[in-house]
């Protein structure tokens, strides 16, 4: 019997997070007494605590954080080009720092309380301290990634790898800053959408696959198609997002429905916006004067994407979406029987359920 994209994932999952777990708790364990300058005594507490390993109080916590798909993929990516995963693993674990760091500043920027499943940092400590712990995140991002020279990746290779996670977090935080502004947009069509959610969480992904096959030797032209397909997949796993940020069981996604609330232009919204009738945008318009849409109003968005069948939009575009990250994967000219693991985890970002 074949393995479902989720057990695939999962055995993956299985095979390289052990070692980016503890790449991560080194990065984030207290500075030795005396030894090199790192983060104040205090902070990295606090990202502990958001990595899911401690609680408020400090004591250890038996949770794993988040799913680790950028490390993931960039490994994937490391062997598929033919290189040897374990010299990638700063780069996978600098990636789930730049990830987490995201998050943390998302969920004050989003104004959520809740992710997986806990209290979210800044709910906790207030979002000035949340600010300080993000770019504490940041930063030991930028000081683990550089350890690739130490794990015999030659100094030019970690230059381009610097100057390459730069370049695309600075595209993941302008896609943030433009989620943000659509919110005050009364229109955004498909295509503004797909350019925010291609920076916001492409460009990450683009980067894991990107480093991991740069740490393998690959050639330019190579390193830049695996991170091509990276961006797909990312682009994919956002429109997932967005359906289980409407429809999601909160007991799987472990974060609360927040999106029509918040006035995100969500590809639910963006759908409805552009399908509705003149009469049901009118009232959309009016629904969204307020800062927040009300219950009421939420119930009735919700009734109307019923309506549109946005469901099944959203999971078709999600769909095409993976099938262009396959399209990309099988154009890497891996061989079909290599190139079934990225097939998989292209499958898995638009079923899975958190
Ligand atoms: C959540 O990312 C934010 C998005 C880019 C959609 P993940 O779903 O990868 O978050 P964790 O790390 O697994 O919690
Ligand atoms: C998460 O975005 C942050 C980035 C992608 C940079 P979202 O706001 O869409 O994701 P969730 O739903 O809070 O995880
Ligand atoms: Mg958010
Ligand atoms: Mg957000």
């Amino acid at each position: 019997m074949t393995a479902t994209p989720e057990q695939q994932v999962a055995a993956l999952q299985a095979r390289y997070l052990p070692d980016v777990q503890a790449w991560l708790r080194d990065a984030l364990a207290d500075p030795a007494p005396g030894s090199a300058p790192g983060p104040a005594p205090g902070i990295n507490h606090l990202l502990r605590y958001h990595m899911g390993w401690e609680d408020a109080g400090g004591a250890p916590t038996p949770s794993e954080g988040g799913k680790a798909l950028r490390p993931v993929l960039c490994l994937t990516a490391c062997e598929l080009a033919g290189g040897d995963w374990r010299r990638a693993l700063p780069a996978a674990a600098a990636l789930e720092l730049v990830h987490n760091f995201s998050l943390v500043h998302d969920d004050i920027q989003d104004g959520d309380v809740l992710r997986r499943g806990r209290e979210t940092l800044w709910s906790v400590w207030g979002i000035p301290a949340a600010l300080s712990g993000g770019n504490a995140m940041r930063v030991t991002a930028d000081r683990t990634l550089a350890k690739l020279e130490g794990s015999g990746v030659g100094a030019a290779a970690v230059m381009w790898a610097s100057a390459e996670l730069n370049q695309r977090y600075l595209e993941m935080i302008e896609g943030q800053y433009l989620d943000m502004a659509f919110e005050q947009r009364p229109q955004v069509t498909v295509a503004d959408y797909l350019d925010m959610i291609g920076r916001k969480t492409g460009a990450l992904f683009e980067s894991a696959m990107f480093l991991g096959a740069l740490v393998a030797n690959a050639d330019p032209d190579q390193a830049r198609a695996f991170g091509a397909c990276g961006r797909r997949m990312g682009i994919a796993f956002q429109v997932r997002d967005d359906y289980l940020g409407v429809w999601g069981d909160t007991a799987e996604t472990l974060k609360p429905l927040t999106d029509i609330q918040r006035k995100k232009k969500s590809l639910p919204l963006v759908y409805l916006l552009e399908a509705a009738a003149d009469e049901d945008r009118a009232w959309l318009a009016r629904a969204y004067a307020d800062d927040e849409v009300s219950g009421p109003n939420v119930r009735r968005i919700l009734r109307l994407l019923d309506r549109l069948d946005a469901r099944r939009y959203v999971t078709q575009t999600a769909e095409a979406c993976a099938s262009e990250a396959r399209a990309l994967a099988e154009a890497l000219g891996l061989g079909e029987s290599r190139a079934r693991s990225l097939e998989a985890i292209a499958a898995y970002c638009v079923s899975r359920d958190r």
